[in-house]
């Protein structure tokens, strides 16, 4: 089987290549290198049939040429940062919601699967006691949300009216190596090493669930064999925790103090919790995850440690901001 993967030069898209390399199947990643990407993410790659191009997911004329060629498109291209999302909500609305029409024009024509990467947070706040489960309302708290809830909706009428054949997949937070510094866990770890104050929105009562990303692409490779056309499948570990206690999860890995966070401004819009059910793709796909939080934390923790050489040209005052949304994004 052959993948055009895009946006698989950034976190979770680069981790699929990586999983689907000893596979027998060529890749073609099509990435726009944009914040966020790093070609350094799959500079191990050993996959002879593995292709990497430099373009817009917009680009109608190069998805048409890439696609044809592929028996399956699956789409990890977005703009994904919320805080961003909140300082400048355009490119969110042209990547997420343009890029993903582009994307569902050439399936239509050339008649392949497409796997549509999308996220837990279109449903927005869960209430203390209850998850989501696929068919649950649609209510997204912040421009990213919004974006990818309307790709959603996009996703779904053109399986109803043109008959593509698609998967919609909506994940919790991923966490692993790889991640950019701007995210939660990277940029915790990152100020602690360089011993600067750890930010943290708000109270930091809200409650994230958290899977690791090779439990996310190993559930998108289940579902691009095992899964049904027109469905959505949620994907979680269970492992619902606020942010106040991964910060000092963290922080105790690192052997620092809890005196190092800082509490600021919360983000607007903030999400108080997220919380999915995803008994779906265990009963019908027969996915479940192997990562232990606790151990895979403290993997991801040493793997900052001792992979400097990663992250620190991706670090400014910028990336590792406390409060991203003041900032001016273009
Ligand atoms: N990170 C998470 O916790 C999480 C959870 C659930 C779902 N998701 C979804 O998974 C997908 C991947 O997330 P991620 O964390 O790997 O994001 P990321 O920001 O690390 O990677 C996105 C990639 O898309 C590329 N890109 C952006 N705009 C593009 C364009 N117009 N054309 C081509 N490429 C473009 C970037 O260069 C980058 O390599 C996103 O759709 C996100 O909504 C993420």
């Amino acid at each position: 089987m052959n993948f055009l993967v895009c946006g698989g030069a950034g976190f979770i898209g680069s981790a699929f290549i990586r999983h689907l390399q000893n596979h027998n199947s060529k890749i073609i990643n099509l990435d726009l290198l944009t914040i966020g990407s790093n070609p350094e993410n799959l500079k191990n790659l050993e996959n002879k049939n593995y292709q990497f191009i430099k373009d817009d997911i917009r680009n109608g004329d190069t998805l048409n040429h890439l696609v044809r060629e592929v028996d399956v498109v699956v789409n990890f291209a977005a703009e994904s940062h919320v805080d961003r999302s909140i300082a400048n909500p355009k490119p969110f609305i042209e990547t997420n919601i343009l890029g993903t029409y582009s994307i569902l024009e050439a399936i239509r024509k050339h008649e392949k699967m497409f796997i549509h990467v999308s996220t837990d947070e279109i449903y927005g706040d869960a209430e203390e006691q209850s998850s989501f489960d696929e068919d649950s309302q649609i209510n997204p708290s912040n421009p990213y949300a919004a974006t990818k809830a309307a790709a959603d909706h996009l996703v779904a009428s053109y399986y109803r009216t043109y008959g593509i054949k698609c998967i919609t997949t909506r994940c919790t937070n991923n966490f692993g190596p790889y991640q950019f510094p701007e995210k939660l866990i990277p940029k915790t770890i990152i100020r602690s090493i360089k011993n600067l104050k750890v930010p943290l929105y708000g109270n930091g009562q809200q409650i994230r669930s958290w899977i690791h990303v090779y439990d996310h692409v190993h559930a998108i490779e289940s579902l691009v064999s095992k899964g049904k056309s027109g469905e959505v499948y949620n994907i979680t570990a269970y492992n619902e925790i606020n942010n106040k206690i991964i910060v000092e999860k963290i922080l105790d890995i690192l052997e620092k103090s809890y005196d190092m966070i800082e509490y600021v401004k919360d983000r607007p819009g903030h999400d108080k919790r997220y919380s999915i059910d995803s008994s779906k793709i265990q009963k019908e796909i027969g996915w479940k995850p192997q990562y232990q939080f606790d151990d895979a934390l403290e993997e991801t923790v040493n793997w900052y440690c001792e992979n400097k050489e990663w992250w620190e040209p991706l670090i400014d005052d910028k990336t590792l901001h406390p409060q991203p949304w003041t900032l001016n994004w273009k």
